[in-house]
């Protein structure tokens, strides 16, 4: 007999496919894989838990009562009579208990050799601080803004806190790298200079400049700036292979035998840059680039996705996302395109060598611009008049072949700061920053 949610027919029909005994009793037991954050989403990081939950399972069940779908297993315990009730309730604790063991022990595994990199001074970090920052409008670069905490600390002081912290713990001190383009270079740099680099040793910080292409106006045609020279604009975030190689980047890390290189974005006050878990899974899975994801908020958040491009690895931004892609669910009825990618992502070494030397696709950007036209006169837009071209890190990721996601806690690691007010903005970046160091 099973004993379930079946008619008693179904149960019979159910027994028969499986060839249970009609003399003996079952117990059908079911795990479900709960959606993290949002309704009906499972993501891949998910989906493996419950391959590991499936492994611990068929270590103790036979594989002809076991059953797996993508968020559910099932698996037909046969009682034995002289069990009672309580005796099956331990047997279930006990088996729950060696489950939650068992994923303990990957993400040790995996934090186990993070460690041992991270101790043996095999990582560097890289800060893109290049951005205009034209949403949140600051005068100066976003690095510097003070997001209203008690301390005034600025960003940059924000995340230098984090590594600092991280230096003592793993007894290292990691080599910090921060873009800038050449519009925020010196500011970004006597900021440092003003604030005694934060007491980080100063041998371990150092700046590097990301590149610029010309502008072009509405009808395509290149643009002369203020002074009748050719106009320039940042090159994008895509911009930080190249320059990495261009300026001696890649040639110190070599120096400082740097294995693992975590490249973030600035404007994110809870960006975790020295995270074992992460080395270790990449180590582990043997790929050269790893990403942190969270679980998209909705199908319209204004997020880049994880996607496949032609079979490679990639992301696809909000703005040049289609809305019937943006809407699309798997089988499972779930967003097809709902990892969102955070702009936190661990490069080996040899992979940085390898895509600083190819060439990233343009994507172009309607911005406004300040150009001298054919009559010497000088044009203010004010509303977008001009076009800047812009490459993207994470086009980068399909030269290499493949790649691990980690999803992560969306209130532990994602703080963005990209908006002046509403979503994104100084006041949602500083809640989510003292809310989570609450909780330490
Ligand atoms: P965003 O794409 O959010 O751009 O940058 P932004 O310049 O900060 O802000 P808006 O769009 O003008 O309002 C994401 C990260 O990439 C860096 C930024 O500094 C930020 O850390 N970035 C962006 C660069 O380093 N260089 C760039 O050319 C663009």
């Amino acid at each position: 007999m099973l004993n379930g949610s079946l008619s008693e027919a179904q149960e019979d029909d159910v027994a028969n496919l499986l060839n249970l005994s009609a003399t003996d009793d079952y117990k059908v037991i079911t795990c479900h894989l709960k959606p993290e954050n949002h309704k009906d989403c499972f993501a891949d990081a998910q989906r493996e838990k419950m391959k590991i939950i499936e492994k611990a399972i068929l270590k103790f069940v036979p594989k002809e009562y076991v059953y797996c779908n993508t968020n559910r297993v099932i698996y037909i315990h046969k009682e034995n009579r002289k069990d009672g009730k309580r005796d099956f309730r331990k047997k279930l604790e006990e088996f729950q208990k060696k489950i939650q063991d068992q994923l303990e022990e990957e993400k040790e595994k995996y934090d186990q050799i993070g460690i041992e990199k991270i101790k043996e001074g095999k990582l560097a970090v890289v800060t893109m601080a290049g951005g205009q920052g034209t949403r949140l409008g600051h005068n100066g670069p976003k690095g510097t803004f003070d997001i209203g905490l008690e301390s005034h600390k600025s960003i940059f002081e924000i995340l230098c806190d984090t590594l600092k912290a991280a230096n003592q713990k793993y007894e290292v001190t990691i080599p910090w790298y921060i873009m800038t383009s050449k519009e925020n270079n010196s500011a970004t740099v006597n900021f440092f200079e003003e604030h005694k680099y934060f007491g980080y040793p100063k041998g371990y910080i150092q700046f590097f400049k990301q590149g610029e292409l010309p502008m072009v106006g509405e009808d395509g045609k290149v643009l002369l700036d203020e002074e009748g020279m050719i106009k320039f604009a940042s090159d994008g975030h895509g911009g930080v292979f190249s320059s990495m190689l261009r300026d001696g980047v890649i040639y110190d890390m070599k120096a400082r035998k740097i294995k693992w290189v975590f490249i973030g974005a600035v404007d994110n006050v809870l960006v975790k840059m020295v995270d074992p878990t992460l080395i270790g899974l990449a180590e582990d899975r043997g790929v050269l680039v790893a990403g942190k994801s969270v679980v998209k908020a909705g199908p319209h958040e204004k997020v880049g996705v994880f996607c496949k491009k032609g079979g490679k690895p990639g992301v696809i931004e909000y703005s040049e996302i289609s809305k019937e892609m943006v809407e699309e669910r798997d089988a499972n009825g779930e967003l097809k395109y709902g990892e969102s990618q955070l702009n936190c992502n661990l490069f080996a070494l040899e992979a940085l060598e390898k895509v600083s030397e190819e060439k990233l696709p343009y994507h172009s950007a309607h911005k406004k611009a300040t150009y001298m036209d054919v009559n010497g006169e000088i044009i203010k837009g004010k509303e977008p008049n001009a076009y800047k071209f812009e490459t993207f890190f994470f086009d980068a990721f399909g030269s290499l072949d493949d790649m691990a996601i980690m999803r992560v806690k969306r209130e532990e690691e994602f703080a963005p700061v990209k908006n002046a007010d509403g979503d994104d903005s100084p006041e949602t970046a500083r809640k989510l920053y003292q809310e989570f160091w609450k909780t330490k």
